[in-house]
């Protein structure tokens, strides 16, 4: 059953204390990843999800939802899109930048990856205070494509990144597991 997966993935996540910085509870997904069990269960929840809400193409977010985007992507039968810290892709780029605690970031997408008609998942392993998924999804529609959904792995809720992200979700689903 959905509760037997989510004890599971839970089990196999490690909260490791005051990382990268005194204060901060980091969840490591490593134990999670090298469990093939686990692994496989994550990808298959992950998928159904894309596959539900009929999306034609995965988005991975650097760097831990290039691990569970890539397989989620394959699994569907879908192609995946990388979007990229700022400065590492190539071809034509589409630029997002957004508000961190402490200055700013930037992600960037190719642009000829992404364009009408296509309906895009997102994957990410945690969504904290929502800026990186706010700005994928500025980014998804700014390449001309729709928005099929968000799926992660967790919410930590205490940050508010769901309602952070609702006004830029605009009614899309947001599904954490
Ligand atoms: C982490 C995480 C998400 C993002 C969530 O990635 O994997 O992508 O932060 O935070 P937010 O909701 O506050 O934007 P990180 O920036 O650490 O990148 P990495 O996976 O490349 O280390």
């Amino acid at each position: 059953t959905m509760t037997d997966v989510r004890e599971l993935l839970l089990s196999r996540i490690r909260d490791v204390p005051d990382y990268p910085e005194p204060g901060v509870m980091f969840k490591d997904i490593t134990p999670l990843l090298a469990d093939p069990a686990a692994f496989v269960a994550l990808t298959d929840a992950l998928s159904e999800i894309t596959v539900r809400h009929g999306a034609t193409k995965v988005v991975g977010l650097e760097a831990r939802g290039f691990i569970l985007g890539a397989p989620v992507a394959v699994r569907a039968g879908l192609g995946f899109v990388p979007v990229r810290k700022a400065g590492k892709l190539p071809g034509a780029t589409l630029g997002q930048s957004y508000d961190l605690e402490y200055g700013s970031a930037e992600i960037e997408v190719h642009a000829e990856d992404l364009s009408e008609g296509d309906r895009v998942m997102i994957i990410d392993d945690v969504l904290a205070t929502g800026g990186t998924a706010e700005a994928s999804l500025q980014l998804i529609r700014r390449a001309g494509a729709e928005v099929a959904g968000v799926a992660i792995l967790m919410e930590l809720g205490f940050l508010g990144g769901r309602a952070r992200l609702e006004p830029t979700l605009a009614g899309a689903p947001l599904e954490a597991l």
